[in-house]
């Protein structure tokens, strides 16, 4: 079978939103690049997953002209609830920090992309498979694919990009590698369901029967996850229990309830953190999933993933302009101050409010008093809406 040869300044391993969004981000400064991503674009479209950005993430989207759908059909939340003692506390960023979140689902932001993608002509190929990473420690590494129609390819560029999830093949390749994780002892079972908001913002809870988290999607649709084991079995819960459960966690003194309906999704989210330190190995460059998760309850990830491109894409114009390798180094530590910020916001707002199996009387009454504290100081307020609404770009 004959190969290929493509050539191009940045390859792009992943076209999920850090993936794209560093394309367009590049095309915008005259460089050119391929993306390849062995999903297809339905499948990337149709997997639910995180729904929150920052303000300064949506500034980037709308700013680089991504889109300003973000603006028209996202949710401007000015606020979250707190809730634990069966009690709801508000947190108002805007009140505390001058900033707010918009609840927009990270499908939302993909579809963006991929359109803007296609509307100024961007190589994307979806799609793809036998995706083998090439020459990583060369000066022209690359990365060698069988396109959807079975043709074989052979990527060369002068920047390979690793975007390609947690589950990283890019990463994997690196020789070598210094890798820092924390697993947790629990995970979220998630769903989506046909119910009307049962309140304005998310609420955050810590109950005796563990923590549950109440977000939306939609007017019609919305998500909310409560924690279980990590190896819970989705298909034991029947509607009616998950609905006990979500009841009985969010229940309390002010008489509060959730307004039910049909379950239409049900997923077991596995928890961990970890963080791949340096994010750059010679010409092979990693962003957002592939060089670091965090556990969902800070809300962090996507908006991690999009922070590492707007700094990625800085650092990789002043490359192509100086054709200086050395200008690569000023990515790691740019990016990975925020990273290890989120780490230990995500961190602390889940030790906060989860129940750890085990925990001795004397933890929960310490938690509960964490929480009082937090609440009762406009200090300890200020604090999560700064970190929850995102630090400044790096
Ligand atoms: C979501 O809507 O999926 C969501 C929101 C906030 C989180 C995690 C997930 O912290």
């Amino acid at each position: 079978m004959t190969t290929r040869r493509v050539d191009t300044t940045v390859g792009i391993v992943g076209g999920g939103p850090a993936g794209l969004l560093l394309s367009h981000l590049l095309h915008r400064s005259g460089i050119e690049s391929v993306v390849v991503d062995n999903r297809s674009r339905d499948l990337i479209e149709h997997t639910t997953r995180a729904g929150i950005l920052e303000q300064g993430s949506v500034r980037l989207l709308v700013d680089s002209g991504v889109s300003d759908r973000v603006l028209r059909d996202g949710d401007q939340h000015e606020g979250i609830e707190l809730r634990f003692g069966g009690l709801s506390h508000r947190i108002h960023f805007q009140e505390l920090v001058g900033a707010s979140v918009w609840l927009y689902p990270q499908t939302d932001v993909f579809t963006d992309l991929a359109d803007a993608r296609q509307r100024d002509g961007g190589d994307v190929r979806f799609g793809v498979r036998d995706t083998q990473a090439l020459d990583l420690t060369s000066d022209r590494p690359g990365v060698a694919f069988t396109d959807a129609e079975g043709r074989r390819h052979e990527l060369r560029c002068s920047v390979l990009v690793g975007a390609d999830g947690s589950g990283s093949m890019t990463r994997h390749q690196i020789p070598d590698r210094r890798q820092y994780t924390r697993e947790y002892p629990f995970a979220w079972f998630g769903i989506t369901c046909e119910a009307p908001h049962s309140a304005p913002e998310l609420i955050y809870t810590r109950s005796e029967r563990g923590f549950a988290l109440i977000s939306q999607r939609t007017e019609s649709l919305q998500r909310m996850y409560f924690q279980c084991s990590p190896d819970e079995d989705r298909d034991a819960w029947s509607d009616d229990r998950i609905w006990d459960e979500l009841q009985g966690r969010l229940a309390g003194r002010d008489g509060f309830r959730l307004r039910e309906g049909p379950v239409v999704e049900k997923l077991v989210l596995p928890f961990r953190s970890f963080v791949c330190e340096p994010m750059r190995y010679g010409r092979v460059l990693l962003a957002g999933d592939a060089a670091h998760t965090v556990p969902p309850t800070g809300a962090k990830g996507l908006n991690l993933a999009l922070a590492d491109v707007g700094v990625l894409a800085e650092v990789l114009e002043r490359f192509v302009r100086r054709g200086d390798a050395d200008t690569l180094d000023e990515y790691t530590p740019r990016a990975l101050s925020r990273v290890w910020k989120a780490q230990n916001f995500s961190y602390w707002m889940t030790s906060m409010l989860h129940d750890v199996p085990g925990r001795s009387e004397f933890d929960a009454r310490r938690q509960l008093g964490e929480l009082e504290s937090l609440v009762g100081s406009e200090h300890g307020r200020r604090y999560l809406a700064e970190c929850y609404t995102g630090w400044p770009a790096g």
